[in-house]
């Protein structure tokens, strides 16, 4: 693919114009993003999403290597970035190389993304040494729901040290870049000041190098989830709501299918 973004490339971005974000999981929505964005991010937001799951916890390799191969196909400039998965990663550097490695065969991303800091520090220069560019996730992880006790806010008052060492753990690791999920907006400045690889926020700040936000509650479409950071640019859910309501009520009172939907007995002048 010839003007695909890399790592490098995002890594350059450090300060410099945001860099756009989004998640996809399939071919349509991975070209919506693509024609707009800098980094499309196969997320385990999957799972909730479009599987209905009740956490990313039960998120399989198996559907991030079938997401990934389906975004892939609809990826031409953006970087591709594939998230690990709850369970393949954090037992070992070794045990994350090896899924690592599967999801970069299986589905043809350049990238992947952990959630963790100080801790998956080593894991994370495991993999930059071998060839795995790794963008991390810290603040909220939700991955880490059940000791963490929810999704809050993390990093505010004392407990902002603990960020911070973290953002400068896995930037130490050789990270690209990281995502910093739902923290205070003061301490997401001061991360982005002091770290030199781009942060990308969600629920951070305006002034983090880069957002991100899940396309389908940005667009809408997955409007049973509201949080605060979510700016919702279109109500599709509504649209689509209203639509399938149209149809059910065409098909009841049989004007649908109308006569520019069915066939005739003849096949028309000039076709076979
Ligand atoms: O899974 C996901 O969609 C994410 C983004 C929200 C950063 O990790
Ligand atoms: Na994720």
């Amino acid at each position: 693919k010839a003007n695909t973004l890399t790592p490098s490339d995002i890594l350059a971005r450090k300060g410099g114009d945001p860099l756009v974000c989004l998640t996809a999981y399939t071919t349509p929505m991975a070209r919506l993003v693509d024609a707009h964005c800098d980094v499309v991010l196969v997320g385990d937001s999957v799972g909730m999403v479009l599987h209905g799951l009740p956490s990313t916890l039960g998120v399989t390799m198996e559907m991030m290597v079938m997401h990934g191969a389906a975004v892939a196909r609809g990826v031409s400039r953006a970087l591709m970035v594939v998230d690990m998965p709850f369970g393949s990663y954090e037992e070992s550097p070794e045990q994350a190389f090896r899924n690592a490695a599967r999801l970069m065969r299986q589905t043809g991303c350049a990238a992947v993304k952990l959630e963790g800091g100080v801790a998956m520090a080593d894991t994370i220069a495991y993999l930059a040494a071998r060839s795995i560019p790794v963008m991390a996730h810290i603040g909220l992880t939700p991955q880490a729901i059940n000791t963490l006790g929810g999704y809050k806010v993390q990093g505010r008052g004392d407990d902002a040290a603990r960020i911070l060492s973290d953002a400068r753990a896995v930037a130490e690791a050789g990270a690209f870049a990281v995502v910093l999920e739902k923290v205070p907006e003061s301490l997401a400045n001061q991360i982005t000041a002091d770290l030199p690889i781009p942060t990308i926020g969600i629920g951070a700040s305006a002034d983090c190098d880069g957002q991100i936000l899940v396309v389908d509650d940005m667009l809408g479409l997955f409007a049973a989830f509201k949080p605060k950071f979510v700016k919702r640019f279109a109500e599709l859910e509504g649209d689509a709501d209203a639509a399938i309501a149209d149809y059910a009520k065409q098909v009841r009172a049989r004007s649908f299918p109308g006569p520019e939907h069915v066939f005739g007995d003849q096949a028309p002048e000039g076709t076979t």
